[in-house]
């Protein structure tokens, strides 16, 4: 694998469960197999769970990281290729990604959509922009539209958890006072094709996802319909993609609650966090013993390790 920004970097699905595997076995088997070696993890939006597992993910492997919060102590960047650089932009990330890439061995960039133009969002530059200019193995930390390392967190919980070959698994849309951007969503369903899951997505008319995502995907605007015996309800919000960046409704009939989780099969309930409680989740649900988002959140070292390693051959 050379970069993992995407599921389609995965190049061995084998060798990444058995790299699952072993992580989970002995997060501590292999302290030094990044020794030497160096990542530096670019912010340009607020983080906890991203920033401290994958933090941590490399001190398993004993790979030294530095933390660079690009906008608060880096210059702004320039994106386009050609652009007369007159204005706030003082480096360009031809050169930024470049240096970085000689200083270190692997690079991770979260970096979320602004929400305000859709094409522009969705060619995913900076993420794009470093790979081509870093020269080193590039991790996607969230992109514009993209959360690989959440995706991958993900499955690693649902196969640890199913309870049956097939698992019946809801996506669902909940509210949210603020306009989000759609990557968890979006990467969950591009994830979804390589898994043998019965997957069903559920969302208000007008947040329908990019086609692109959601081909194949069985789709209803019906969410009680979608529950009826689920094994797994994984539940986000997301800001319209049709009328970009749009929050079309903040009341509260799509929150997810004791009454809604009655209609499946005894199903876990999933959200990737931070979350607002009794606004996309009531606390009984949360709070309940069928709730994964610790034990989910936790995945997301095992997540980072994995691909640290499968990194590592190449940095
Ligand atoms: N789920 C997730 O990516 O959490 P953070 O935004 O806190 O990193």
């Amino acid at each position: 694998m050379q970069h993992f920004t995407s599921v389609q970097d995965i190049t061995d699905w084998s060798l990444l469960w058995q790299k699952v595997q072993q992580v989970k076995e002995n997060p501590q088997g292999r302290k030094t197999f990044g020794a030497g070696k160096a990542m530096c993890l670019i912010f340009l939006n607020a983080s906890l769970r991203t920033r401290l597992s994958t933090q941590r993910a490399a001190m398993n492997v004993g790979l030294d990281t530095v933390v660079f919060d690009i906008n608060q102590g880096g210059w702004q960047l320039e994106m386009a290729d050609g652009a007369v650089m007159n204005g706030s932009k003082a480096e360009h990330v031809k050169e930024a990604a470049a240096v970085i890439g000689s200083y270190y061995n692997l690079i991770g960039i979260r970096a979320f959509a602004q929400l305000n133009d859709r094409d522009e969002d969705y060619q995913e530059t900076i993420i794009q922009q470093f790979k081509k200019y870093a020269g080193v193995p590039i991790i996607s930390l969230e992109s514009s539209v993209r959360h690989p390392l959440q995706s991958l967190t993900d499955l690693i919980t649902i196969e640890e958890y199913k309870k049956k070959e097939r698992p019946k698994v809801v996506l669902s849309w909940a509210p949210h006072p603020r306009a989000l951007p759609q990557a968890v969503a979006n990467s969950f369903l591009e994830w979804m094709p390589y898994t043998n899951y019965e997957v069903v997505l559920t969302h208000p008319e007008g947040y329908e996802l990019s086609d692109e995502f959601t081909q194949g995907i069985r789709t209803t605007n019906n969410q009680r319909e979608a529950l009826q015996n689920a094994d797994f309800v994984y539940v986000k919000n997301w800001s319209s993609y049709r009328d970009y960046g749009q929050v079309l409704r903040t009341d509260d009939e799509w929150i997810i609650n004791e009454d809604k989780m009655l209609l499946t099969d005894s199903a876990y309930f999933m959200h990737c966090l931070p979350v607002r409680r009794n606004v996309v989740v009531t606390d009984s649900v949360i709070n309940s013993s069928d709730s994964l988002v610790i034990p989910q959140a936790a995945h997301r070292v095992t997540a980072a390790q994995t691909v640290l390693e499968l990194l590592l051959d190449h940095a």
